[in-house]
């Protein structure tokens, strides 16, 4: 409603300096409904111009003292904000040179003098519906426009938001990993001291055995070395261990984070000694292929024996419940890549869950036993290094998971 009263109410401006000629344009404009204002030269309109903001339409003769039209109109399209304001230019029908340079100044119309009042009142009405309308566009422009920057000024601060939430996630990715190298610490610790206690039971057992062959008095030198050699090989496996664990911890104080080249054979027998020939208790029998020659990788050490860790122990997890309890941990050259397998004979990941295995905290172990970080971890840890991992499952028949490792080569 308040448009269409803003396009009816219009106001005008005449310059025109003979009072007939001015006098007859008042009378018909303000007979069609408008409101105008007379100016009597060129400078007086210019003047009136700037006083009065709200002009719809101009309409101007050509020869006036002080300044003519042409004039006039060139200072509304050069020296005016409201240069889009529409102009008709009153002519006579020889006045050619005029009319070109009207023009190309930026006249709308021409309107012949003496002018027909039907003429007249077109076009007027056309031009000021056109201006009313470019108003009314400007105006909604504006409107979309602060809209827009308003939005806008939203999605900063969405951004923003989104930026600080980030940064927090990524700090707590940082501490989760740590707690997670932890953990890993945690179930190698209790992998460790077992295999430590398996050992020291033995060197326990020779030793009293020594006991009694001294205490009886009926020493046999070649006896007393043969259990001599039991123990040594006894006390070497645990420097070994001790050893190793040493490496681990290193690894994950920080001490050992530069990238570096190195054996996957070496790490995977270290693993070896880790869970050695069987894990007792759990009844689960671990083999190891891996090739007499070494192969070497280049990045972090640590983080790649965690991944392959978190790997292995997740495989002895899977078939601790199962009547065939086995892993094989394999290390292959395959098409100009170290592939190291690990393939159990445990329950398998059933279809629906094989794509959400490496999902941060996706775990189906109890509470307390996994916190579903193992894999996203090793994961990335893994890509960090250019390999791949891929896993293959069927639920019920166990589950395969190869990485693909890219082969150091020296350069030439
Ligand atoms: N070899 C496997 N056989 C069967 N399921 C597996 C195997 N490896 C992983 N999964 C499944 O993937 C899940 C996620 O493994 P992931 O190592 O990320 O976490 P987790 O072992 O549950 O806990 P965490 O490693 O943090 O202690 C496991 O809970 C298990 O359901
Ligand atoms: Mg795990």
């Amino acid at each position: 409603m308040d448009d269409l009263k803003k396009l009816a109410k219009a106001k005008l401006l005449i310059a025109e300096d003979t009072p007939i000629q001015g006098k007859k344009l008042k009378f018909y404009l303000e007979k069609f409904g408008y409101e105008v204002d007379w100016a009597k030269d060129g400078k007086e309109a210019w003047e009136f111009f700037q006083k009065t903001e709200d002009y719809d339409l101009v309409i101007t003769d050509v020869q006036m003292p002080h300044m003519d039209g042409l004039e006039f109109l060139k200072h509304i399209k050069e020296h005016s904000d409201r240069k889009h304001i529409p102009v008709i230019v009153l002519t006579t029908l020889k006045d050619d040179e005029t009319l070109l340079t009207a023009l190309q100044i930026g006249a709308s119309e021409f309107l012949n003098k003496p002018f027909r009042p039907q003429e007249l009142r077109l076009r007027v009405a056309n031009l000021v519906s056109l201006s009313k309308f470019q108003e009314l566009m400007l105006d909604e422009n504006q409107e979309l426009s602060s809209q827009l920057l308003e939005k806008n000024r939203i999605l900063e601060n969405n951004f923003k938001d989104l930026n600080r939430a980030h940064d927090e996630l990524k700090e707590m990715k940082a501490q989760l990993i740590h707690s997670s190298k932890h953990s890993a610490l945690g179930v190698m610790g209790s992998g460790l001291a077992h295999e430590i206690n398996n050992p020291l039971a033995i060197i326990d057992g020779y030793n009293d055995r020594l006991e009694g062959f001294i205490q009886a008095n009926n020493l046999q030198q070649d006896q007393v070395l043969k259990v001599n050699t039991k123990i040594k090989k006894s006390t070497e496996r645990i420097r070994k261990i001790v050893l190793h664990l040493k490496e681990f911890a290193q690894g994950f104080n920080g001490e050992e984070t530069g990238e570096q080249i190195f054996d996957l054979r070496d790490m995977l027998e270290n693993i070896k000694v880790f869970f050695g020939g069987k894990i007792d208790d759990l009844g689960v029998k671990i083999f190891f292929d891996l090739p007499n020659e070494s192969v070497m990788i280049e990045g972090v050490p640590a983080s790649v024996e965690h991944a392959l860790f978190n790997i292995v122990h997740n495989a002895i997890d899977a078939v601790e419940k199962m009547d065939k309890r086995e892993v094989r941990i394999k290390l292959e050259l395959i098409g100009g890549q170290a592939e190291v397998s690990v393939e159990d004979t445990g329950k398998g990941i059933p279809e629906d869950l094989v794509n959400r295995i490496y999902d941060p905290f996706f775990t189906t172990k109890e509470i307390g036993r996994g916190v579903g970080l193992g894999l996203s971890v090793a994961r990335s840890y893994l890509e960090e290094h250019g390999a791949k991992i891929n896993c293959e499952s069927h639920s019920g028949t166990g589950t395969i998971f190869k990485i693909d490792f890219p082969i150091y080569k020296e350069a030439a």
